[in-house]
């Protein structure tokens, strides 16, 4: 079935067919009558409200919460156009997946980001060996090709289809920066691109198409370990122990205060350079949604936009 289009769907009155995606719980209402479901369709950056009237209609979606359903819905008007949902079912279409729905990053800037990364580093000194070795971990079948798909956040930065990557080859740049200019730093340059690279690789499980996943309780720092121990030896079989250990260290360390803390210098590097990164990225996205050009920062409170 092919995706609704929601913006045509809502025109009061029109019956149509589609596929869409839920990708958060829709709420349960007590009406007048009986319960309803009240919830949103999700497509790239907008959404749009749905209402179910019929208990045995929104039975179907709580059986089977987030995800992609073929539909039936009517454009409906109440304070606002809603689509009111006559038919539900769990869509059993493989083809269809839950990042056709979200909004995603361009696969070709991301491709483009990590060559260039990738070149700036090893100008600084980055061997090819670690280049070999991250590029084998980051298409691990562990991983499921998911480092390249999931969101760097669920609601601040990078919150799209391939933030991850964007996130973390953007780093992998500024990296390059700090190695050309601190040439001490030259003998760490592997350890160092392999920790940026790495560093939020656990959110890939912490994750699930920019929604928590199912055990989002064992954090991405916990996740990235248990990845990491899976791929120690060949870490090892690379480099040698204290190398592990201190990819190990970057990622538990690596939310500086707001979580355990740096125990390394290579981490507390990893974690400045996070910061300044995620900080820029969600600032600029604030500014991008904001009304009246300014923004609200927890520590200095109003900024004004450009
Ligand atoms: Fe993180
Ligand atoms: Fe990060």
């Amino acid at each position: 079935m092919a995706i609704l289009d929601l913006q045509k769907a809502l025109e009061l009155g029109l019956v149509s067919n589609g596929s869409v995606y839920i990708s958060s719980m829709p709420q349960v209402r007590q009406g007048k009558r009986n319960d309803f479901m009240v919830g949103k369709f999700v497509r790239g950056a907008n959404s749009v409200e749905f209402k179910i009237w019929e208990e045995r209609t929104f039975k179907t979606v709580l059986n089977h919460g987030v995800g992609i359903y073929d539909v039936e819905v009517e454009g409906s008007e109440y304070n606002g156009s809603y689509l009111t949902v006559r038919r539900i079912a769990f869509s059993s279409d493989k083809t269809v997946k839950a990042s056709d729905f979200l909004a995603a990053l361009p696969e070709e800037l991301i491709n483009d980001l990590q060559k260039k990364a990738y070149t700036r580093v090893q100008e600084a000194g980055v061997s090819d060996k670690a280049i070999a070795l991250l590029e084998e971990l980051l298409h691990d079948p562990s991983l499921e090709g998911r480092f390249f798909l999931e969101g760097a956040a669920v609601s601040h930065h990078d919150n799209q289809i391939r933030g991850l990557a964007h996130h973390s080859f953007k780093m992998l740049e500024i990296l390059g920066t700090i190695l050309s200019q601190q040439p001490e730093l030259k003998a760490q340059a592997d350890l160092l691109t392999l920790g940026v690279v790495l560093h939020d690789v656990g959110k890939v499980w912490e994750y699930d198409n920019l929604s928590m996943g199912e055990y989002w309780y064992s954090n991405h720092r916990a996740r990235g370990l248990e990845f990491l121990a899976e791929q120690k030896a060949k870490i090892i079989a690379a480099y040698d122990e204290k190398f592990y250990r201190q990819l190990q260290a970057i990622i538990i360390g690596h939310h500086g205060e707001y979580g355990d803390r740096p125990t390394t210098v290579a981490c507390a590097i990893v974690h400045y350079i996070d910061t300044l990164e995620s900080q820029v990225t969600g600032m600029l996205e604030d500014l991008q949604r904001s009304v009246d050009n300014r923004i609200f920062v927890k520590d200095w409170g109003y900024l004004a936009g450009f």
